[in-house]
């Protein structure tokens, strides 16, 4: 967790709770935390889980790894500190989306197991679920959709997750997700049903 900076800054709070915002949604605000290999399904997962609920009536927000870097991340590389500093940001900007009612989805590798677990403890119970779309580097490199496997094989990229770079599979992950065996509907049916049998959907 980065240090603050600021002093002499005060905590305003509105007049419109977070309880207001959920029951004028109909819903209860979270955050799906995708995580898993390059490759693995987590953007296709949340782009279809979005659709899914939208046909339900359900307001959400995807944050995207891959588009997230293209602005607020764009000073960001994938260094050690870069990717710890990536998923912090994202942590808040998940928590504050959270907090406005909307169920989230990110969809960020998020290799370090310190990293998201952080993110856990600043987001509060319930609000932070770890859905780890497991595949291996093995199925991940043989679907290799953006070419980028090739590429770090020829070591033209370096620090590249499963390859030259560690991913540290999540321990309590609340959902796994096997995408070597099971299809995007069927991985998307298992979020929803997730969100319907814990309350999320009102
Ligand atoms: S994270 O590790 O910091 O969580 P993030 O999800 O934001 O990564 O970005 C991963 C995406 O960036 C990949 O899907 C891929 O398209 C691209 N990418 C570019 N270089 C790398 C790299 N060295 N390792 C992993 N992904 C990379």
């Amino acid at each position: 967790m980065s240090e603050s900076k600021s002093t002499n800054i005060t905590w305003h709070a509105g007049q419109v709770s977070r309880q207001d915002r959920e029951k004028l949604l109909g819903q209860r605000g979270c955050t799906l935390w995708l995580t898993g290999l390059s490759g693995s399904g987590k953007s296709t997962i949340a782009v279809a889980a979005e659709k899914a609920l939208a046909k339900k009536g359900r307001l959400t927000y995807i944050l995207d790894g891959d588009n997230i870097r293209h602005g607020l991340n764009a000073n960001l590389g994938f260094s050690p500190a870069d990717r710890t500093e990536n998923i912090r940001r994202i942590g808040e900007v998940s928590k504050l989306f959270t907090d406005a009612g909307i169920i989230v989805f990110t969809s960020f590798i998020s290799p370090y197991r310190a990293d998201r677990d952080a993110v856990r403890k600043i987001m509060g119970e319930g609000d932070f679920i770890e859905a780890w779309v497991q595949a291996s580097v093995d199925t991940c490199e043989s679907r290799d959709v953006k070419g980028l496997y090739k590429k770090a094989r020829a070591g033209e990229i370096k620090d590249f997750t499963g390859i030259s770079a560690p991913y540290e599979e999540p321990l309590k992950a609340e959902v796994i997700l096997d995408t070597n065996g099971q299809t995007v509907d069927q991985s998307v049916e298992k979020l929803i049903a997730f969100l319907q049998k814990n309350g999320y959907l009102g």
